[in-house]
């Protein structure tokens, strides 16, 4: 029979410090600018998200993911000797050479595996599960650690209102294993894609090779989130309602067979109405945003750890993930948890 792939931990970590809309809105008083906290609820869903402290060692990206895969490891029963390959989906990586993959190597252990880091923004878990099922179906790996991780919270530019208001730290993890066909817990479906084209809508200009970081970078504000976010908006919900479809049909699933559907938290309102166009309903949609904003490729794993945890996801549900990011890259998985 052949080989498939199939989640068998998940785990999550986030940092302590919580950070509130009038905590925002007392923020960019100070520099001019006006927002508050019914304007960020009404429009984006988020009343508070975490921010890491820079300053404490065990908050930076691979600690987070590092806490997060001690919790997955424990669920799935596996230690760090147990992992071939560990991908690690961020696009705020601890330092921009070497790969965040192999900080949390030297911080977790993991001896024998090999490493890397993948860059599709919030679609990055989603890109993670999909490249660890491959390696899983041609049996070159038993066990990946698939991480979501970011600490966004450096890159928001305080002079945008309309996007420095979204971002949030976080971190999952989970542990991705090789089974069989035959098993009913596993990966049914995986539809990817993404369009360079639209590059523009959501970047960070300065701070890669591109451009270096100099005084005058730095006064432009070039180092930070740049964000059509009109844009993107009306994008996102065409095409994550699209790849739900996708996935579904290649899964041979329909929406009525859904337990959950678990789409990147990037605003409650993309959330609302792509779940509205899919006709899913609410009490069948897991939102976490207005605790956490947007933490990129954290949203999924994060969410599917707290539901699991809490008891809403069950053994045997019926998972449809759904992403999209910059890039801009998109991306639906299905699965049976
Ligand atoms: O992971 C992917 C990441 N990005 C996204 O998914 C972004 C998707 N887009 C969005 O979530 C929304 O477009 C935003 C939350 C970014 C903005 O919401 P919107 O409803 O699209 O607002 P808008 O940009 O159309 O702006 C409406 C008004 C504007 O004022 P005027 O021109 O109508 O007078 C903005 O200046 O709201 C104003 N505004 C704000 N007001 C108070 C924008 N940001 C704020 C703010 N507080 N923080």
């Amino acid at each position: 029979m052949a080989n498939a792939a199939s989640i068998t931990g998940i785990g999550s970590a986030f940092p302590k410090t919580i950070v509130s809309n009038d905590d925002i809105a007392a923020k960019l008083k100070k520099l001019g600018l006006e927002t508050n906290d019914k304007w960020i609820r009404d429009r984006t869903g988020i009343c508070e998200r975490r921010y890491s402290d820079l300053e404490n060692a065990d908050e930076r990206n691979s600690s987070l993911g590092l806490a997060a895969a001690v919790k997955a490891l424990e669920m799935a029963g596996k230690s760090p000797q147990d992992i071939d390959q560990i991908i690690y989906a961020t696009c705020t990586p601890d330092t921009p050479i070497l790969s965040t993959a192999c900080w949390l190597q030297h911080k977790l252990g993991a001896p024998k595996a090999w490493t890397m880091d993948l860059n599709a923004a919030c679609s990055g878990f989603l890109y993670g599960l999909t490249v660890a099922e491959q390696f899983l179906i041609t049996g070159k790996s038993k066990l990946v650690l698939v991480i979501g991780a970011e600490v966004l919270h450096p890159f928001v530019n305080w002079y945008d209102r309309g996007s420095c208001i979204l971002f949030g730290d976080g971190a999952g993890a989970a542990v991705v294993e090789q089974t069989d066909e035959g098993s009913r817990h596993r990966i049914l479906s995986s539809q990817l894609q993404s369009d360079g084209n639209l590059w523009e809508l959501l970047y960070v200009p300065a701070g890669g090779s591109n451009i270096e970081i100099t005084p005058e970078v730095y006064a432009q504000h070039l180092h930070k989130i740049k964000m059509s976010g009109r844009e993107i908006f009306k994008i996102a919900v065409r095409t994550l309602s699209d790849f739900a479809v996708r996935a579904l049909e290649a899964g041979n699933s329909t929406i009525n067979d859904l337990d959950w559907f678990i789409p990147h938290q990037a605003n409650r309102r993309i959330i609302e109405a792509v779940a509205n166009r899919l006709d899913i309903p609410m009490d069948k949609v897991l939102i976490n945003i207005d605790r956490y904003g947007n933490t990129s490729s954290a949203t999924i794993p994060t969410m599917i750890d707290e539901a699991v945890q809490d008891g809403r996801i069950k053994k045997g549900d019926l998972l449809l993930l759904d992403a999209f990011g910059a890039g801009l890259t998109y991306g639906s998985v299905l699965l049976r948890w």
